[in-house]
């Protein structure tokens, strides 16, 4: 039953987003009230550190005061304007233009939307409408690869690569297709190099590319770094590889940097961080530090021209939300992009970053733990049944969300990506609170291993040397 006031009001009101169901009707909710630097509290006065940075996107943490007098000065001034129809405001076009000033690849324009899934169907629908204005009407698929997240919108979740955002949900929809997961812990093969595997990955893109035909396929989606697939790097070479084929091809570059940009990684963008060269570049998140919703989509010179054409010929480019360039919203983004400077936010993260890196790889020799990976200011640990063959626990075991849960007990929020856990604090973390992070995640893995090994998940391996 629900254990308060607030929890079972939640219940009787709410429907929660990637939650079951069935679950929250008698577990209810973890309400939190409040929030201070990289932390957040519960209406029971009990403090979490955020080490998802709520949903990777509180960059800046949960109590930046100029975020919230930049929206409040902003919604004094001019609560609402939109975009429609020839309209703009001065703060929306002050951000479009710093967006544009720091493009990790030449971009002409911004588009501004309220999410990252919204970034992302925006980017569908431009990919269409380009080829259709220069007179490519069939090259029209749109590539992305399982394992990859870019929302859950209608043509956003179907770009998704994962299942259960496609199961029931008659998705994914026509003309999208998925390649293979470049992660080469899991699907690299025995005695092949890293390097070996991003050759099969680009060999297999292009002979993708070829059974489909070259002139159906329009454009390749990549988030830099794969979030919420399980915080998945790319393999050396990988990039390179692929942005060779889809050049050879006439292909679109989209990257999605809803996760990677604004320095999550240590550079201000995912692609600056993998020399891709995009033709059009999505962003939400840290944009505005999760303080308001806001997202962008960049795009080129070249498929800018396109779209006016095409435009001018239809008498109109329909396609826009009401909320596009909303005032406040870009005040608070402008804000955000202004701290990041003034902090210089990418110094501190990568000061801070090997700190978080090196912690989490002391896990590497735990039993349960199959790969530790990441880069700045994101990881994930991964759980294995067994490390030497890489066997992953049933899902229905519920190892990482049984981690997750202890975490919470042990004031920590992360995040179970089925058995990878990942990591993502606020940049601002500091190093004291990375080791504080780390020694709650100790206590949550010491808690795991226990229960697996109670419940013979896991062959009687040695209790680890850091397990109390
Ligand atoms: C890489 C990536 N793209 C797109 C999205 C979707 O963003 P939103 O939830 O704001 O729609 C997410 C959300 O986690 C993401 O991680």
């Amino acid at each position: 039953m629900a254990k308060s006031t607030a929890a079972s009001r939640d219940i009787a009101s709410t429907i929660h987003p990637y939650t079951n169901l069935k679950v929250h009707e008698t577990d209810g909710p973890l309400v939190i009230i409040e929030g201070d630097g990289v932390f957040v509290r519960d209406e029971n006065g009990k403090q979490y550190l955020e080490g998802l940075a709520g949903l990777w996107n509180a960059s800046l943490g949960f109590s930046e005061r100029r975020l919230a007098e930049a929206a409040y000065r902003q919604m004094l001034k001019l609560p609402f304007y939109h975009t429609f129809a020839h309209k703009s405001t001065d703060i929306g076009i002050e951000l479009a233009e710093k967006l544009l000033s720091i493009a990790p690849a030449p971009m002409s324009k911004v588009f501004f939307v309220n999410s990252g899934s919204e970034a992302n169907d925006t980017v569908v629908k431009l990919v269409w409408y380009y080829n259709n204005a220069i007179g490519r009407p069939k090259k029209k698929k749109i590539i992305s690869r399982t394992k990859a997240y870019h929302g859950v919108t209608v043509a956003s979740a179907s770009l998704t690569g994962l299942a259960n955002n496609h199961r029931d949900f008659d998705l994914p929809i026509a003309n999208i297709l998925h390649v293979e997961c470049p992660h080469f812990y899991r699907f690299g093969l025995p005695g092949e190099t890293e390097e070996a595997f991003a050759s099969r990955m680009a060999d297999s893109l292009e002979q993708r590319i070829l059974n489909e035909g070259a002139d159906t396929v329009a454009a390749m989606i990549v988030e830099p770094i794969m979030g919420a697939g399980g915080v998945l790097l790319p393999p050396v070479t990988y990039f390179e590889k692929i942005q060779a084929i889809l050049r050879k091809y006439d292909i679109l570059l989209i990257a999605d940097e809803v996760i990677c940009g604004f320095g999550r990684a240590g550079e201000m963008w995912g692609s600056t961080l993998y020399q891709l060269k995009p033709d059009m570049i999505t962003c939400a998140k840290a944009l505005s530090a999760g303080y308001l919703p806001i997202g962008a989509v960049m795009i080129t010179e070249t498929i800018y021209d396109a779209l006016v054409k095409q435009s001018e010929k239809i008498g109109v480019f329909s396609h826009g939300f009401t909320y596009s360039g909303h005032p406040a919203t870009s005040a608070v983004a402008l804000e955000t992009l202004k701290i990041y400077e003034q902090d210089d936010i990418l110094a501190h993260v990568r000061r801070v970053s090997p700190r978080m890196q090196a912690g989490l790889r002391r896990f590497a020799d735990h039993p349960l733990v199959g790969e530790v990976r990441g880069i700045g200011l994101i990881g994930a640990v991964e759980l294995v049944a067994d490390k030497s063959t890489k066997t992953s626990f049933d899902p229905a075991a519920g190892v990482g969300p049984f981690l997750y849960k202890r975490a919470h007990h042990h004031g920590l929020i992360l995040r179970a990506l089925g058995d990878s856990i990942a990591f993502c604090p606020p940049l601002i973390i500091s190093e004291s609170e990375i080791d504080l992070m780390l020694e709650r995640f100790t206590l949550a893995l010491d808690d795991t291993f226990a229960m697996v090994r109670e419940r013979g998940l896991i062959e009687s391996a040695p209790v680890p040397v850091f397990a109390k």
